[in-house]
């Protein structure tokens, strides 16, 4: 077992109005609080919503003193400016935003997000305190080519190319291999454990053996209550990125306390 506290994200993706988030943050955050005391602590819970459910969101949050991180699934690298649809960091720090989702393999695919800007979201999210949720994750076509560690690697390096060790602390990773997410179809925790440790040592060449040990990585890619337990049981693996799972406090709850029990 390492010293790294577990974290359980939940994202939406485009999914919940912003009264239905409400609800959902209530029902994860009773649930949080009614685990047993020194279990609690083991773990770290955020919400991504929608932009439009944020601010609702953190509101709640906020009032209601709820100990629940919340994250938003994308960000644009400026703080203002002539960039319609796009939402800055200055703006999600305004909505009291901890962590920004970046590079997940939706926005790689259906919006051409390329490594070159999600280098700049990365930076921009560091330089404004905000945890980014580096993601990366190869497609079933690499897999088979056995091409995995490499482009995973390659994903990781460019997508922190010019962060210092000293910046890339409280860096979180996200391994969602592309074939594994929404099709209920899991990586085997060997074959996610394998690709974590390989992150770790790609890490460790960059900045050092403190972030190799202390960055957290987590696994996403149909993840749920019956799997969850055996994802988190893995020495790399330190938490999950939840898709489908995150949508109700049912489904998403179990998974919480199982990364509580590890
Ligand atoms: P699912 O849990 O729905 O497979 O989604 C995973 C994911 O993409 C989380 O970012």
């Amino acid at each position: 077992m390492s010293s790294r506290r577990p974290l359980v994200a939940g994202n939406w993706k485009m999914n919940l109005t912003a009264a239905q988030g409400v609800q959902l943050v209530q029902k994860v955050d009773e649930f949080c609080r009614d685990l047993t005391a020194g279990t609690r602590e083991n773990v770290d819970v955020v919400v991504a919503p929608p932009f439009t459910a944020i601010h609702s969101a953190s509101t709640v949050i906020d009032i209601d003193r709820m100990q629940l991180g919340l994250g938003a699934q994308n960000m644009h690298w400026e703080d203002e400016g002539a960039f319609t649809g796009e939402i800055s960091p200055t703006m999600l720090r305004a909505a009291r935003v901890g962590y920004v989702i970046l590079g997940h393999s939706e926005r790689r695919e259906h919006f051409f997000e390329t490594d070159e800007m999600i280098n700049k979201k990365v930076k921009a999210a560091f330089e404004r305190g905000i945890t980014p949720i580096l993601c990366c994750g190869e497609s079933l076509e690499t897999r088979e080519a056995e091409d995995t560690l490499t482009f995973i690697e390659g994903q990781i390096r460019a997508g922190l190319v010019g962060i210092s060790a000293a910046t890339a602390t409280g860096l979180v990773v996200a391994y969602e291999p592309i074939w594994a997410i929404g099709t209920g179809r899991t990586a085997t925790p060997k074959m996610a454990e394998e690709v974590c440790e390989h992150i770790r040592t790609v890490l460790e060449d960059m900045f050092g053996p403190t972030i190799k040990s202390n960055t957290r990585i987590l696994y996403g890619g149909s993840v749920k209550a019956e799997n969850a337990e055996l994802f988190f049981s893995e020495e790399n693996i330190d938490g999950a990125l939840v898709g489908g799972a995150a949508l109700t406090a049912d489904t998403f709850n179990p998974i919480i306390a199982a990364a509580a029990k590890v």
